[in-house]
């Protein structure tokens, strides 16, 4: 741990799991390079505070003139793009008001702020109104990010409105991408969907740098075009979560010690581990296949299953009569797992995932091969990069997810040779052992990344 710098940088994280996550792992490695944190946080989805005892914590509500708080209404929850907006306006001004309290305050200096690039435009503006450099953080993959700059040229061809028949044609602009890897997302509004992605990308070309959750080793085509087109600093300084040193521990509970215990009874690389993430949902005929494919690959299975996950039901009360008992101690379905830990366990031999960046990064440190069944968003592109790029995973289409293929797909990614997905997912894990290492890209671009927040205000 460095020495205090007498300095604070001000973050501001998108309230959602896979947005907050990073940018908290972000605040551990400022907090160990000496800076002091200030975290603004939304009244929505307000995580446990008591577990960051190293940050201090600001927390903005709106008010709210209406009958009824429209960021709970149902329809917005169920569509993450009028979610997200509501959000940008609901919390503007509060942001404003916190920042200034923070930066007239008094107290250690503001040095910078640091926002999750999809806030927008919104923040530069307030941050320039106090005299504050801002930094955006970027929680998805480079090649996301490139994909949204080539939006308004996929929109001018046609490839966003194409009808399902053609969604296995290549986007001939974008290889190896196909029509339905594009980064789209089902919303009643899919003209709000461009303007929040175009103010993500005007955002970012206006702030004083980018910061990546990603390494060199993997990313470095994508990171290097985004440079060419951006022309901002850019700082991959990931994979975050790996700066272990760097991040305050993690608190345990009683259920990660139970999952701790099952992991041990199993034989090395034989669980396949399944989990969609933080917000995808299915529904009721999906979680049937998915829990009939897994009891019939007789492998055993560690199964996240969040409250309300199955669209229509509480937990598991869809499962077939006695489904439980047939499986024993075979498999176990939990409601939430600390991943990090579920990952770096020797019993781990396959993850089924939806493929979110943090799941993919996550994965791919530990040289753990995926089953990838991306639902919505960049999860779709990930799916693509992981199965034919990196190629440490293949493809179980949702459309294809049925007992018999999930069964067939398991056994292939688990067996022995698996096609050497295993052993090329060593060789990221190596290369990311590598960038994070003293002379490696990641250690130096925090580097670069810390002088660069000191000299804001030289
Ligand atoms: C969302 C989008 O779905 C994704 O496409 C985008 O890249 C980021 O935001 P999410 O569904 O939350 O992501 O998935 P992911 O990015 O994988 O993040 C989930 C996080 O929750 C990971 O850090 C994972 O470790 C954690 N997690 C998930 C747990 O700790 N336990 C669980 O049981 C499930």
């Amino acid at each position: 741990m460095e020495e205090r710098k007498g300095r604070r940088i001000i973050m501001f994280p998108l309230p959602f799991t896979g947005h907050f996550n990073p940018m908290i792992e972000l605040a551990g490695i400022f907090h160990h390079r000496g800076f002091s944190i200030t975290i603004i946080h939304t009244s929505f989805n307000l995580p446990d505070l008591s577990r960051y005892p190293h940050f201090t914590f600001r927390t903005i509500t709106y008010k709210n003139e209406e009958e009824e708080d429209p960021i709970s209404r149902s329809e917005t929850s169920s569509d993450t793009t009028l979610l997200i907006g509501l959000l940008k306006q609901c919390y503007a001004e509060p942001f404003r008001q916190s920042l200034a309290a923070e930066v007239c305050g008094g107290g250690e200096t503001v040095c910078c702020l640091v926002s999750d690039a999809l806030w927008g435009r919104s923040t530069e503006v307030v941050a320039q109104e106090l005299g504050v450099r801002r930094l955006v953080l970027r929680t998805g993959a480079a090649v996301s990010f490139c994909v949204y700059t080539a939006f308004p040229l996929l929109i001018d061809k046609g490839y966003l409105h194409i009808q399902d028949s053609r969604l296995d044609e290549p986007v001939t602009e974008l290889p190896p991408l196909k029509v339905k890897d594009l980064p789209v997302t089902v919303t009643k509004e899919p003209e709000d969907l461009y303007r929040i992605l175009n103010d993500m990308l005007e955002g970012a070309k206006s702030s004083s740098g980018v910061i990546w959750n990603t390494f060199e080793d993997l990313e470095r085509v994508s990171l290097f075009d985004f440079n060419s087109k951006l022309q901002v600093p850019f700082f991959p300084v990931g994979p975050f979560h790996k700066h272990s040193d760097d991040l305050p521990p993690k608190t345990k509970n009683k259920d990660d010690d139970e999952i701790t215990d099952w992991l041990n009874k199993q034989e090395p690389q034989s669980v396949v581990y399944v989990s969609f993430g933080s917000l995808a949902a299915i529904d009721e005929k999906e979680f049937l296949e998915i829990a009939l494919g897994l009891k019939n690959s007789k492998r055993p299975f560690l199964w996240v299953v969040r409250q309300c996950m199955v669209r229509g039901t509480e937990w598991l009360e869809s499962l077939p009569y006695g489904f439980l008992d047939n499986i024993g101690q075979t498999g176990k379905i939990v409601k939430w797992v600390n991943q990090l830990e579920v990952l770096v366990h020797p019993a781990v031999g396959a993850f089924w995932t939806h493929c979110g960046w943090n799941s993919t990064l996550e994965s791919i440190c530990e040289g753990v091969p995926m089953i990838c069944t991306p639902c919505f968003s960049d999860q779709h592109l990930n799916a693509r990069y992981i199965a034919d790029v990196w190629r440490v995973g293949m493809v179980l289409e949702r459309s294809k997810m049925e007992r018999k293929e999930i069964e067939k797909v398991i056994t292939s990614v688990m067996m022995e040779k698996g096609d050497g997905l295993r052993e090329r997912c060593l060789k990221l894990k190596e290369r990311a052992n590598f960038c994070l290492s003293k002379n490696g890209s990641s250690s130096k671009y925090l580097d670069k990344l810390v002088s660069h927040v000191l000299s804001f205000d030289s």
